[in-house]
């Protein structure tokens, strides 16, 4: 497929624009006393209220035919029968194969029945958490187990530990999960500090076993565990991995029974549903991951198989194309009124940013549009007091997804009622704004005189007309969690399959990777830096100044 641009639905979407220039969605609202009705639609126990949108019928009509005209039917189904969509690095997209039904008995790809392996991994991750759940799993010393420190990065470690939090009210209380990620030290040092190698396990989540921050991570846990009465024939009752790579997880010392398999047709950041969930699995219990994976997979038979214009994922991500595309937008706010929600954002962030952060289409020529958005957000109603004033009054569009569950696991005093409030509050203060007219009356009727109502009123103005998504659940559980994360999942491939992208590569991060090689060797070593260019020069003689 070519640029998007070409699509003869682009064009007349393009022209589409002009024609709702004028148009708010306050008189959307007025002219169509069902609009609420007509623009909802459910799945996985989600309910998507997109009726806060610039976009009537012919709007939504045509964004879902951008869809089909950019071939989305045929890539959904390429997706889920193992096609190599995947095209740059030749691989099949199969996170929804971790997640297929028990019902379904095969899904062949390279003359691989996929799902065999998948099920014999999950059952591999069944033992291994019953074995520390149920005490059986010893240190070396004889005591039980109490803490598992997950040591990953990316994709391996941060979709786990946001799904882990979220899932807190489900969390089994006699053994403790800790995630480590950062290269910086402060990172491992301070959990560490916390733990007794006696009875703590370490998870080495790497689908290749060899990027810089996990294994310089995994061996400061390995030293902190045989300066602390470990020995290396004990390695293996304290050390287990995720990988691909096992040659490297056993040379690290690890058994070969603690080393659960990673596939080249899962991406990093689409893979907590495998073995690299065994953390969360840990934390939860293996019912509850379950659960997960089964929310997951209603939506994944819902992105699947409904219509596009009742389809979350496909409704979702054209929306966003509209906003991106047609709007400018150029950021996406993602506001969870959930506590334990409050770091999704960032899992998205990463999901997102990291599929459709490109500028090349699929046939590799330099796309003519914008792709991915910056995606950004934090919990509700902390946002509020902070970045919401650019939300309401800002001069960009940020389009909003406001995520909010009807009842909380921490039903106490008012609380979230007034949560609640907020939340609905937020939505609709984006989009009714407040005018001059009203600002004025407000300020006369606090008793404001006339000169102090013509100085303050303008900055009162809230021009509204601002877009918003509103996602409501029951309850937050396994389920809702598993089917909340697909959904954004398949909303990214909805994104990038409209853009002619691939968005599950992602060798923009490479360059950054051997550069950091390069310069880590500069600074342990008395090389010729004069090639390199002054800032980083002078920079690289700031590091060996300060050790000096
Ligand atoms: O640097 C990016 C990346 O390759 C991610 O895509 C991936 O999730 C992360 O690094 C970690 O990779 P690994 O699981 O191989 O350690």
């Amino acid at each position: 497929m070519g640029s998007p641009t070409e699509l003869t639905t682009w064009q007349k979407l393009a022209e589409h624009k002009q024609e709702m220039a004028a148009v708010s969605m306050k008189s959307l609202f007025e002219a169509d006393p069902s609009r609420a009705e007509k623009y909802t639609t459910q799945a996985a126990g989600w309910t998507l209220d997109y009726a806060k949108n610039r976009a009537n019928e012919k709007t939504i009509s045509l964004l879902t035919d951008l869809a089909k005209e950019a071939g989305l039917e045929s890539a959904i189904k390429g997706m889920f029968s193992g096609a190599h969509i995947n095209n740059t690095e030749d691989r099949s997209v199969l996170h929804i194969a971790l997640r297929a039904s028990q019902a379904q008995e095969s899904l062949m790809v390279d003359g691989v029945n996929v799902l065999a392996e998948v099920r014999a991994t999950l059952k591999q991750m069944e033992q291994f958490v019953a074995q520390l759940h149920s005490g059986e799993w010893k240190g070396y010393s004889g005591k039980t187990i109490t803490d598992v420190v997950s040591i990953g990065i990316g994709g391996s470690y941060l979709g786990p530990k946001v799904v882990a939090e979220a899932l807190t009210p489900y969390k089994k209380d006699n053994i403790k999960v800790h995630f480590v990620a950062n290269i910086d030290g402060s990172d491992i040092t301070g959990k560490l500090k916390q733990l007794n190698p006696e009875t703590t396990v370490f998870v080495i989540s790497s689908k290749t076993f060899g990027t810089l921050e996990t294994l310089s991570n995994a061996n400061a846990a390995r030293d902190w565990f045989l300066s602390n009465g470990g020995t290396q024939e004990n390695v293996s009752k304290h050390f287990a991995a995720v990988s691909s790579n096992v040659k490297k997880a056993v040379d690290f010392g690890m058994a070969k029974e603690n080393i659960f398999p990673m596939w080249d047709w899962v991406g990093g950041r689409y893979s907590l549903w495998s073995a690299i969930g065994l953390p969360v699995a840990i934390a939860v219990g293996m019912d509850n991951f379950y659960a997960l994976l089964d929310g997951a997979h209603q939506m994944d038979e819902h992105f699947r198989t409904a219509p596009f214009e009742e389809n979350l994922p496909v409704i979702m991500g054209a929306l966003g194309v509209w906003y991106i595309n047609f709007h400018n937008a150029q950021t996406h706010a993602l506001i969870p009124y959930d506590h334990y929600l409050r770091a999704m954002p960032a899992h998205i962030q990463q999901l997102d940013m990291e599929s459709n952060g490109k500028a090349n289409l699929l046939n590799g020529d330099g796309v003519e549009t914008d792709t991915g958005p910056i995606i950004w957000g934090g919990a509700g109603t902390n946002g509020q007091h902070a970045y919401h004033q650019l939300l309401h009054q800002g001069t960009r569009l940020v389009p909003v997804d406001f995520i909010a569950p009807l009842a909380s696991h921490n039903p106490i005093g008012e609380h979230h009622t007034q949560l609640f409030a907020n939340c609905l509050s937020q939505s609709q203060a984006l989009m009714v704004g407040k005018t001059l007219e009203q600002a004025e009356q407000e300020l006369r009727d606090a008793g404001a005189t006339a000169e102090q109502v013509a100085k303050i009123a303008p900055h009162k103005v809230i021009k509204g007309n601002r877009p918003s998504n509103t996602l409501l659940t029951d309850k937050m559980t396994p389920a809702t969690v598993g089917a909340l994360i697909a959904l954004y999942e398949h909303r990214t491939f909805v994104q990038g399959t409209i853009w002619g992208i691939n968005s599950f590569d992602q060798w923009g991060v490479e360059l950054g990777k051997v550069l950091g090689t390069d310069i880590y060797n500069r600074l342990v070593s008395d090389s010729d830096n004069s090639a390199l260019d002054a800032s980083t020069q002078a920079l690289i003689n700031a590091f060996k100044k300060a050790q000096s």
